[in-house]
């Protein structure tokens, strides 16, 4: 099964076998299947976090539940949403809604079963802030049981299935708690000044819209997978002395005690927005995307990478980590 349609980075990839149940019984007969053969399972959501090797071996599924409802209870209203729910789809009709909570992660790419691996985040909001938990099979026995918020371990741009349960549960569902009263954060870039006042949770979520349009490639158009490095960490005392040396770099004190350092802009500083590095490339107006320009692989894309990684090392001594997952061959 090629796989090149099913990454937004559209890296050339070839799948053994590939399946895509749309239900829970159908995921649990596939995870099965796979054990009784011995064949790996793979993961994969909408694809567009992640970086694929040119061939996987054994079984990559797709959870691909697409039903999604909401339940009432007094002021709470609680959505229960299958992982092969498009997240921009669901992001919209709740705002449409009337139910805040996920605007301003209007535009991001990808299922919802994907959404929690990375915490996604955008806009001053991360999933985290309105997620109540996660529902998951496990792929030793098909079992399916429920996570709390707190077991998820969420932090930035990350969470426990990046660790203790990667490559071990399904994500099959998630239940957002999203609330009635408005309840806008616009505190983020020049959000507030877009919106204007009081706006409703469909305003939110349309601005967010056109600003991630105005910024990022459509992976229709550009293929990429949005971010490709983290917003680097590092501690307030070396933060201190970049200042020293570059008063204009952004930085964003953690309550940790670190301080965030915006990638896009270290590389942009580096020269090297619109630089071209073979088949990939630094995008013209967001510099923490790399973008594909057809023809290139993994490979490729890896030295592209160091190289950008190379510069911001030589010029801040700030190290960059890769945000989008490597599958592993
Ligand atoms: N900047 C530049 N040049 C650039 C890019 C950015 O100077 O080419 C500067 C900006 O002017 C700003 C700062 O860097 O001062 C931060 O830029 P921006 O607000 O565009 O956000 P970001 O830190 O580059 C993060 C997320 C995005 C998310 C936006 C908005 C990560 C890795 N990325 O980007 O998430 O949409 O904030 O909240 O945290 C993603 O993860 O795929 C993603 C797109």
């Amino acid at each position: 099964c090629d796989l090149t349609d099913l990454n937004t980075l559209r890296l050339p990839s070839r799948a053994q076998f590939f399946a895509a149940p749309t239900t829970l019984s159908a995921l649990r007969g596939c995870i099965a299947r796979a054990r009784r053969e011995g064949r790996r399972i793979t993961l994969l959501g909408g694809g567009s976090n992640v970086l694929l090797p040119s061939t996987l071996g054994g079984v990559v599924v797709r959870p691909a539940l697409g039903q999604w409802w909401l339940e009432r209870d007094g002021k709470r209203t609680r959505a229960y949403v299958g992982s092969g729910v498009n997240w921009h789809a669901l992001v919209m009709a709740l705002a449409a809604r009337g139910l805040w909570g996920s605007e301003n992660l209007a535009l991001i790419p990808g299922d919802c079963g994907a959404a929690p691996v990375q915490n996604i985040g955008a806009y001053g909001v991360e999933l985290a802030d309105v997620l109540a938990g996660v529902q998951v099979m496990s792929l030793a026995d098909g079992q399916t049981r429920w996570l709390s918020r707190r077991e998820c371990r969420f932090g930035y741009r990350d969470s426990v299935f990046k660790h203790e349960l990667a490559g071990k549960v399904a994500i099959t569902r998630l239940v957002l708690e999203l609330s009635r009263e408005p309840r806008p954060v616009l505190g983020y870039g020049d959000l507030a000044a877009r919106t204007g006042d009081a706006p409703s949770a469909l305003d939110v979520a349309q601005t967010v819209s056109a600003i991630r349009r105005e910024k990022l490639p459509d992976p229709q158009r550009l293929p990429n997978a949005g971010s490709f490095f983290k917003n680097p960490v590092i501690d307030a005392a070396a933060a201190q002395r970049l200042l020293e040396k570059h008063p204009d770099m952004p930085q964003f004190p953690q309550a940790s005690g670190g301080c965030k350092l915006a990638a896009g802009w270290l590389i942009d500083r580096c020269g090297l927005k619109g630089q071209r590095f073979g088949a990939f490339g630094v995008h013209e107006r967001q510099a923490l995307v790399l973008v594909h320009f057809g023809g290139g692989d993994r490979a490729g894309l890896k030295r592209a990478a160091d190289q950008v990684a190379g510069a911001v090392m030589e010029r801040f001594g700030v190290a960059l980590e890769v945000e989008p997952r490597t599958i592993q061959a």
